[in-house]
């Protein structure tokens, strides 16, 4: 089949990779007036589109590649939404010799972003523009707005950015979507985002954890509690989903339905590419690792059966005086472990920025992550205006609306955090959050005898407190110090 002559160059933007994703975001396009050229490796899945979503608008199938290209008007603007790795490099290597000197091309799939930034200076050397971007919401969010991350030139962005925009979530009449920064920096905030959104699904977790095991509370009274609380300071995508799954009930036994769910928590890949890119950088995203590795435990089948009924708990038996006390200081726990995982998130997109020379402005960020996206929360137009304050906000807790409405929780957190402990509940990412926020604000942390003993073992020196200067104590000899 080749276009025919009247479909060549008209359509505005066009997609290859109809799986539901790719399917949602030609959809939505249409919807919004594109004539949208479509393309899929498998034909028949290009005519079920266009079949069975005739309404939405205007499709321009193609089942040849270059009868996909073809339907494109100039500068050609072509979505790619396949698998991120080879699958994606297949698309691109087949894509190039078709394309011409100032065409798009959109990676719209989860890609690890040092990928991005080499098929963007490929294609550059080609004449083309790469745009890595993040698209986040899942399959309802590629139908009906997500958020949308994209990096890539700003040339690019003037013809694709408008695009973008128009099926984008809208917050305020304002979208979510903004040109994220040059060649990778689309897909490494949409990193981020995962790693973020990882935090917060392990936090909301220990709570229902916690409820469960200090309450003895039921799935469904447990998401009551979430219904509740996701109308006030932690309203979010996040815990309204919690709510909804933790009322629903498995058909096949009549039991609540996460009481028959295997506990083992499996990932693509996207939060652990965020703790690696983390601990490159230096920055301790420690609620974002914690939650990765939370994951890793779940998974690990032969550890936890040789540990199970083997290791003694040595606890104390749970008996909460005040549920609703209880309650209270879990929620409050919850909404100040989450403000320091986005505080942990937004700090390694600043040190992400420097290095690459990015300029990401993370107020823009919080500003697109409002709607759309999975870890959309009221509490991000907080975020949004602490870094309209200060674009250069060292630290998020910082802010003086965060550091005040973590303050009003800090005693709870503590209370939650020992019981826990106490009690035998494991808590890694509300533990590990406390333990952040108590490292941030020390005065002296114990790092100091870390130096003393690397000076010991391997003279690297070390600084003082009283003078300027690297420092060596000669622990072998006379134990005179040396400057270095
Ligand atoms: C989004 C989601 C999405 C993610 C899936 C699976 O922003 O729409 O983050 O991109 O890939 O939710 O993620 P994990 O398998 O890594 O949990």
């Amino acid at each position: 089949m080749s276009v025919p002559s009247s479909a060549v160059g008209t359509a505005q933007i066009g997609v290859t990779g109809l799986a539901v994703m790719g399917r949602n975001l030609a959809r939505n396009f249409a919807r919004h007036g594109y004539t949208v050229a479509v393309h899929n490796r498998t034909f028949a899945r290009t005519q079920s589109l266009v079949a069975d979503h005739a309404a939405d608008g205007t499709f321009v199938p193609s089942e040849s590649m270059a009868d996909f290209v073809a339907s494109l008007e100039r500068p050609r603007k072509v979505v790619i939404m396949v698998q991120a790795g080879a699958p994606t490099d297949a698309v691109i290597a087949e894509l190039v010799p078709l394309l011409e000197p100032g065409d798009i091309v959109v990676d719209a799939g989860n890609a690890h972003f040092p990928d991005t930034v080499r098929r963007e200076a490929a294609l550059r050397e080609a004449g083309l523009h790469f745009v890595g971007t993040g698209v986040s919401g899942g399959e309802e969010g590629a139908l009906n707005g997500p958020s949308i991350m994209p990096g890539g030139t700003a040339e690019s962005y003037a013809s694709l950015g408008p695009i973008l925009e128009a099926i984008s979530a809208k917050v305020d009449g304002v979208p979510c979507c903004t040109h994220v920064g040059p060649d990778g920096a689309g897909h490494f905030v949409k990193m981020v985002h995962n790693g973020i959104e990882y935090a917060d699904m392990q936090l909301i977790a220990e709570a229902y954890d916690l409820l469960r095991a200090g309450l003895g509370a039921t799935a469904p009274e447990i998401g009551e509690v979430f219904a509740a609380w996701n109308t006030g300071d932690l309203e979010s995508y996040l815990i309204e989903v919690t709510a909804e799954v933790l009322s629903h009930t498995d058909a096949a036994t009549g039991r609540p339905f996460v009481d028959v769910v295997a506990d083992a928590a499996e990932q693509k890949g996207t939060g652990r590419w965020t703790v690696q890119n983390g601990l490159d950088l230096g920055v301790p995203i420690t609620g974002i690792a914690e939650a990765t590795f939370a994951r890793a435990l779940s998974g690990s089948a032969p550890q936890r059966a040789a540990a199970r009924g083997v290791l003694p708990a040595d606890t104390l038996e749970w008996n909460v005086p005040d549920p609703g006390a209880f309650i209270e200081d879990v929620r409050l726990a919850l909404y100040a472990s989450k403000v320091v995982a986005y505080s942990q998130g937004f700090d390694q997109i600043a040190a992400a920025s420097a290095q690459h020379g990015w300029d990401i402005d993370r107020g823009a960020m919080a500003r697109i992550w409002r709607g759309g996206c999975i870890i959309r929360a009221r509490f991000l137009d907080r975020i949004t205006q602490a870094y309209e304050r200060d674009a250069h906000l060292p630290l998020l807790l910082a802010d003086p609306y965060f550091t005040a409405a973590v303050a009003n929780g800090v005693a709870a957190w503590r209370r939650v955090v020992a019981a826990a402990a106490v009690h035998g509940v494991p808590t890694p990412a509300f533990s590990s959050s406390l333990a952040y926020y108590d490292g941030v604000r020390a005065e002296r942390l114990p790092a100091n005898l870390i130096q003393a003993q690397r000076d010991f073992f391997g003279a690297h020196t070390y600084r003082r407190t009283d003078r300027d200067g690297t420092f060596h104590t000669d622990w072998s000899g006379d134990r005179a110090e040396q400057t270095w």
